[in-house]
C-alpha cells in the first residue's frame, strides 16, 4: 500500500492540476509496491501511466497555455442575413465587410479598412452576434478578450495583460471582441480608484490606436452612458443596436420557427412582445417550438406564442412570478 505521503501528494496535485507531481507520486508508488514485492501491481500503474501520457490530448485552446485565458477562442456560426437589424445598420456592416475585403486597395491609396468598431444598444439586441458575423462572413478566426480576467486591482498587472492581448491581436489576424466593455471604458470619474481606471483606459485607448494589425477590434457595451466620450474618437465606427420593430419582430419569429411557423398575426402579439429584446423572442420562440414538438403538434400557433413570449416578461424576474402566483 502506498504511503500516507505519497496519497496525499496525489490527491493535492490532482486539485491544483499540477502534473509534474502527480506524475511524480505515481511513479513512486508503482516503485514502493515494487520493493514490497507487489510486481503486478506496481507495473499495472505504470502501464497505466504511460498509456494516459501517450493519449493525453493537446490543449484545444490554443490560448490556455501561453496567454493565461485571456481569450476564447469562438467559432463563428452566423451569417449577417441571419441579423435582423434596421437597413441603414445592415449596410454599416457591410461596409465593414466590404473594405477588409478591400483593404489592399485602400492601402494602395494611403487608407485603412474600418477596424475598430463599438457596438452599443440593450442587452439581447445582437452585439455579441455582429462580432460573430464579421468573423463568419471574412473567415477569420473570433476571440473573446475576457475582461475580467484583464482587469485586476493590480495596475502593473492589468497593463500587462493589456500588452499581451495586443501582441496576439498583432501576430494572429483574427476578430477580437471585448465583450462587456465597460470593465475598461467606465466613466474615469465614477469609482474610487479613479486614477487607476483613468491610467488602465489611457494604456487601452494608447493600444487601440497604435494597433498596426489588419484584425477586426469590436468593443461592446450595453451602457454607453457609463462610457467616456474620448473613446469614442478611437474607433472608426459606433454602431447602435436597439430593441426590434414590429416588423424584425416578425422576421425573426419566421426565421426562428421555421417549418414550426403557421399563420401568425405580428399584430395580435403586440402587447406580448413589447419591450422583448431580439434573444428574449428567440428563445419565447425555441419554448413554442419545443412545446408544440413534446405536444406532437405540427405548428406553433398564435396562442402558444402568446404564452410563451409573455413568460419570458417574468421568467428573469422572479418578483413578478411571485405577483402572478399570489394572485392567480
Ligand atoms: N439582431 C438580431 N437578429 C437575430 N438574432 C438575434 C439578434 N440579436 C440577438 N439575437 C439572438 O439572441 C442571441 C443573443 O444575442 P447577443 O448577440 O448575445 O446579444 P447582445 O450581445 O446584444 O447582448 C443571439 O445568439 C441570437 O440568437
Ligand atoms: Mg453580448
Amino acid at each position: 500500500m502506498a504511503t500516507a505521503t505519497q496519497i496525499k501528494s496525489l490527491i493535492k496535485s490532482h486539485y491544483e492540476s499540477d502534473n509534474d507531481t502527480f506524475l511524480t507520486a505515481a511513479l513512486q508508488v508503482a516503485a514502493h509496491e515494487a520493493r514490497q514485492g507487489h510486481s503486478a501491481l506496481a507495473q499495472d500503474i505504470r502501464s497505466l501511466i504511460e498509456r494516459s501520457r501517450r493519449e493525453a490530448k493537446p490543449l484545444t485552446n490554443p490560448f490556455a497555455s501561453d496567454e493565461d485565458g485571456l481569450f476564447l477562442a469562438v467559432e463563428p456560426k452566423y451569417c449577417l442575413s441571419e441579423l435582423i437589424v434596421p437597413k441603414e445598420l445592415h449596410d454599416r456592416l457591410e461596409r465593414i465587410l466590404v473594405e477588409y475585403r478591400q483593404k489592399d486597395k485602400l492601402e494602395r491609396h494611403g487608407l485603412r479598412h474600418r477596424r475598430r468598431i463599438l457596438l452599443a444598444g440593450p442587452s439581447g439586441t445582437g452585439k455579441t452576434m455582429t462580432a460573430d458575423v464579421i468573423a463568419h462572413d471574412l473567415r477569420l478566426p473570433l476571440y473573446v478578450v475576457l475582461m475580467e480576467r484583464i482587469v485586476t486591482k493590480y495596475m502593473g498587472e492589468t497593463s500587462a495583460k493589456l500588452r499581451m492581448v495586443f501582441d496576439k491581436i498583432r501576430d494572429k489576424r483574427g476578430v477580437y471582441l471585448f465583450d462587456e466593455f465597460d470593465a475598461i471604458g467606465a466613466e474615469r470619474s465614477l469609482g474610487n480608484d479613479v486614477g487607476e481606471m483613468r491610467r488602465v483606459l489611457n494604456s487601452f485607448l494608447q493600444f487601440v490606436e497604435q494597433d498596426p494589425s489588419d484584425s477586426i477590434l469590436v468593443a461592446a457595451t450595453n451602457n454607453l452612458s457609463l462610457l467616456d466620450q474620448a473613446l469614442f474618437r478611437r474607433f472608426d465606427d459606433v454602431l447602435y443596436y436597439r430593441l426590434p420593430d414590429k416588423q424584425e419582430v416578425k422576421h425573426l419569429i419566421e426565421n426562428s420557427l421555421g417549418r414550426f411557423r403557421c399563420n401568425l398575426d405580428v399584430s395580435d402579439l403586440s402587447s406580448a412582445m413589447e419591450g422583448l429584446s431580439h434573444a428574449e423572442i428567440v428563445l419565447a420562440c425555441m419554448d413554442a417550438k419545443k412545446e408544440a414538438i413534446l405536444t406532437d403538434s405540427k405548428e406553433v400557433d398564435c396562442t402558444l406564442l402568446e404564452k410563451t413570449l409573455r413568460d419570458r416578461h417574468t421568467i428573469f424576474r422572479p418578483n413578478s412570478q411571485k405577483e402572478q402566483t399570489e394572485f392567480a
